[in-house]
């Protein structure tokens, strides 16, 4: 079984590539099922159109993180849809929900997504803790975990700390696909980040001299999307359908 995961999916440029490539990007790498981050679709958040329209792009699921509810339209959507996902240990009164199970010709999936603590936003539950406590709960064929978070060390320990309990953990949130895509010892795939679907001349979707200005020390510099073509970062995990257990790793890059 074939699971592609699509990084990040930053504003309109992103939407369009995605919706242009994914259904034959699908083909190509014979994937089963697809998991795409959207939590920058419209920048910062995700508008219920923009959810539609990752899904009727091929989407089986939809994870986010810290920018989830940068706009508020997408509170109901999240009650209401189970194709998408906020991060399982933000507090309990927070609407929508941090994990599905999705049954497939293969078994059934589970998809959780988590969100790290070292330099974000605000301070979630420990994300180690919540994935242990569901996991007691939950036993699926295949275990699916998108990892929001910014330093390398808390995703490559939480790799570590799933390691041979879930089918496959990737990271998002970075934009900056890493090459340490592995299989780690006890069969859980692993990659520290998948990248990003946006701009491909940007700092993380961002126009540059927006993202320098900032870095000068100006005031109130407006971030908008970059223009000009874009790129689509994912990687394939390939899973054992007896064992549950990965494979094979592979990140990807298409670009416009
Ligand atoms: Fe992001
Ligand atoms: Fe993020």
């Amino acid at each position: 079984m074939n699971i592609l995961a699509v990084g990040d999916v930053v504003n309109e440029s992103g939407l369009r590539f995605l919706r242009n490539k994914l259904r034959s990007l699908r083909r190509m790498t014979e994937a089963d099922f697809t998991v795409v981050n959207g939590e920058n679709a419209c920048g910062t958040g995700i508008l219920p159109r923009q959810a539609d329209e990752i899904l009727d792009a091929g989407a089986d699921v939809i994870t986010l993180g810290n920018h989830a509810f940068r706009r508020g339209e997408i509170k109901p959507y999240l009650e209401d849809c189970p194709r998408i996902l906020r991060p399982l240990n933000y507090a309990p009164q927070v609407p929508g929900r941090g994990w599905a199970e999705f049954d497939t010709p293969f078994g059934t999936v589970l998809v959780v997504n988590l969100i790290g603590r070292c330099d974000m936003d605000f301070g979630p539950d420990n994300p180690f803790l919540a994935v242990d406590r569901l996991l007691k709960e939950r036993k699926a064929a295949f275990t699916l975990v998108d990892f929001h978070a910014e330093a390398t060390s808390e995703k490559l320990a939480m790799g570590y700390h799933l390691d041979g309990r879930v089918s496959a953990l990737w990271g998002t949130h970075t934009h900056v696909q890493t090459s340490d895509g592995a299989v780690f010892p006890r069969g859980t795939g692993y990659i520290t980040d998948l990248g990003m679907t946006g701009p491909a001349v940007s700092v993380l979707g961002v126009r540059p001299e927006q993202s320098v200005s900032m870095f000068l020390g100006n005031p109130h510099v407006p971030f908008t999307g970059a223009p000009g073509p874009a790129k689509l970062e994912c990687a394939v995990f390939t899973l054992d359908e007896t064992t549950g257990k990965c494979t094979g790793v592979r990140a990807l890059r298409i670009e416009e």
